[in-house]
């Protein structure tokens, strides 16, 4: 369903992407895991035309993506939705009115329908009784919530989670998680999750892609990735701070 075949993206000279690839099947939860600078945001900010490829090709369905112009890139950015990583919502409005926000924009929506569709939205994320809040007055995990609920009003095929439980209290992850794989198993949708929570990652992932070196350098089942016998994947699980080559004899 989205296929990167060998992306390659610099910032000013400096290689971050060396050849990504990269494929996530219809429905199912693909995490991007690695350590902290290594691209994992990058790569799917170009999913949704945030930035653009030096070279390799980025398909979604049958359609080869990484070329469109920005307005061939609006229909599949309906179709695609992004949760940023640090809360876009706004402060001054309430939770309904900020999901609200994208239904009156694309489907044109009154502002009573949409606030009636917000509230329906937020009940299923469990916020509910929360409609009438400003996002001031609630905690992190439900902002979060909240904006998972507002990038999922236009149903979106695909979603993608730039680290949705960083900085997170350790129910409130749980509950993110939850939701995440809810999304998936009853909805059908597909989720791309940037993360480096291990408590997620294994009790969530379908798939998991390894991002090391500018390249997707592991590609398994949690079984495999938990499994893999390389060095760089174990490091990174078992958060070791140096790798076994680099403290011989322990
Ligand atoms: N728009 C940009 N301009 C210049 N450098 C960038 C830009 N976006 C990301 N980078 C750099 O690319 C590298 C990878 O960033 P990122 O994908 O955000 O890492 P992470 O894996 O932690 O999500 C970092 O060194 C970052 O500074
Ligand atoms: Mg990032």
């Amino acid at each position: 369903m989205i296929e990167f075949r060998n992306v390659h993206k610099s910032f000013g000279g400096r290689p971050v992407l060396q050849g990504i690839d990269l494929e996530a099947k219809a429905g199912e939860v693909l995490f991007i895991i690695g350590t902290s600078g290594v691209g994992k945001s990058v790569t799917i900010k170009h999913l949704i035309g945030l930035l653009r490829v030096d070279a390799g090709e980025i398909w979604f369905d049958d359609k080869r993506i990484d070329k469109l112009s920005e307005r061939e890139m609006y229909p599949i950015r309906k179709r695609i939705g992004m949760v940023f990583q640090h809360s876009t919502l706004f402060d001054s409005l309430t939770l309904a009115e900020n999901v609200a926000l994208p239904l009156r924009k694309h489907k044109r929506m009154r502002q009573r329908d949409a606030l009636a569709e917000a509230r329906t939205r937020l009940a299923t994320v469990g916020l509910g009784d929360y409609s009438d809040r400003f996002p001031a007055e609630l905690g992190d995990g439900m902002r979060k919530r909240a904006a998972i609920a507002r990038t999922l009003t236009l149903d979106p095929d695909v979603a993608l989670f730039d680290e949705p439980t960083t900085g997170l209290d350790p129910v409130s992850a749980r509950r993110i998680d939850a939701l995440i794989r809810e999304l998936s198993d009853r909805r059908g949708m597909t989720s791309i999750v940037v993360s480096h929570d291990i408590t997620s990652i294994f009790s969530i992932a379908d798939r998991i892609a390894f991002i090391y070196s500018g390249r997707v350098h592991a590609f398994g089942t949690p079984d495999d990735i938990r499994s893999s016998a390389d060095p760089v994947v174990e490091q990174f699980i078992t958060g070791r701070p140096e790798g076994p080559m680099e403290t011989p004899g322990f």
